[in-house]
């Protein structure tokens, strides 16, 4: 498969990013691909939220949009995957073009705008799949037209409660234009109460209750991140992701650097780490994190856990190195323990915390 990657990516990039990405999902769901095996080492299983993982690697939200490929992600290598944004009806989404490969800087523009399946077509994929195990998380969003954005998330989380393993409420994308304005904290705590309602009141004799994850932006001033953190301990949120892409622009060298969206990759890679390394701090390590944002390598990895995560995600990387990169940074996590003896990634996390709170080891 990754021998394949190496062969197929000229091929890929020469269409446009949107087909190329279509036709990898047709690809990887024909199931004619072997994955090369992973490294398996008990060191890298992580506990959060409940749930086993066998490895803290997650796939990031936005390349299965519609629970397509899961396990074929999962075979490939992925501790977990994180399928959505979902709304509760299908939608379009903005007008192509609307996804950006800024080649120059291994980076990606998008503007997608939650195009999704709808709740139940998405639903119907998950249920086919239901006993094949391995952790799926559910991302949910908010139709663009909805009247009431909180009900969407509400909706979805009673829907999705006994097939997800987890449930992350996406109030990050930048654009659904006024969906980040419910990170604000009295928007938060209402949206947060009643997605809880909703997860309580699906709850079936098994008494399965779905984990609930908040994933935020990169792009919240140091007010908004404590007021968020405040809320999610006090609502008992089982995790945050941090973060979704970027509308700054750092120096970008590509052509499409001024497109409107949000900028995922490696330029987003220390606005992101900074930004998880404040809600550890904001959060006192109370809560796990799920490090995301511009991880190219096994060394952004083990950067991310030392800055907080417990858990890590990523889709960016994949257009421009394809599943090879799996089992380098496990590889490359499992290497860095050897060198510093430690027993299990829980050493990690949240080390060096203080360094990328002053902006992260300098970089050659
Ligand atoms: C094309 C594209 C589509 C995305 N769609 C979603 C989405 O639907 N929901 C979501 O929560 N995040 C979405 N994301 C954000 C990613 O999940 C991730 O948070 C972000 O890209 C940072 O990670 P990366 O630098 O490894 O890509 C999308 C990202 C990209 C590149």
């Amino acid at each position: 498969m990754s021998r394949l990657f190496d062969f197929a990516r000229p091929l890929l990039h020469a269409f446009s990013p949107e087909t190329a990405h279509d036709l990898t999902i047709a690809t990887l769901s024909s199931g004619l691909f072997r994955a090369d095996p992973v490294p398996r080492d008990v060191r890298l299983h992580v506990n959060c939220m409940g749930l086993d993982f066998p490895n803290p690697l997650g796939l990031a939200a936005g390349f299965d949009k519609n629970a397509k490929v899961p396990d074929d992600m999962l075979r490939l290598g992925f501790g977990f995957v994180e399928i959505g944004s979902v709304t509760p009806r299908a939608q379009k989404g903005n007008d192509k073009p609307r996804l950006f490969r800024l080649s120059d800087d291994r980076a990606v523009i998008n503007r997608m705008g939650f195009n999704n399946d709808g709740h139940p077509r998405v639903f119907g994929r998950l249920s086919d799949r239901d006993d094949r195990g391995g952790i799926v998380g559910v991302n949910l969003g908010a139709n663009k037209d909805s009247d009431d954005r909180i009900a969407d998330y509400a909706l979805g989380a009673a829907v999705f409660n006994k097939l997800a393993s987890y449930i992350t409420v996406n109030i990050s994308s930048p654009n659904t234009p006024g969906l980040r304005a419910l990170q604000s904290k009295g928007e938060l705590e209402a949206l947060i109460s009643r997605v809880r309602k909703a997860i309580d009141g699906s709850v079936e004799e098994d008494g399965r209750r779905a984990p609930l994850v908040l994933k935020i932006a990169p792009d919240l001033v140091e007010d908004e991140l404590d007021d968020i953190a405040a809320v999610c301990l006090k609502t008992k949120v089982d995790a945050i992701i941090v973060s979704n892409t970027t509308i700054t622009r750092p120096p970008l060298k590509s052509k499409h650097r001024d497109e409107a969206g949000g900028l995922s990759g490696p330029p987003l890679f220390g606005l992101s780490t900074v930004q998880l390394a404040r809600m550890h701090s904001a959060t006192n390590g109370k809560l796990p994190l799920i490090g995301a944002g511009g991880i190219s390598c096994a060394e952004d990895a083990w950067q991310k856990l030392r800055a907080g995560a417990s858990l890590l995600q990523l889709y960016s990387a994949l257009v421009y190195q394809g599943p090879q990169l799996i089992g380098d940074i496990l590889q490359g996590l499992i290497d860095r323990m050897d060198a510093h003896g430690f027993s299990g990634l829980h050493q990690v996390t949240g080390s060096g915390r203080d360094e990328w709170l002053k902006g992260g080891p300098s970089r050659e």
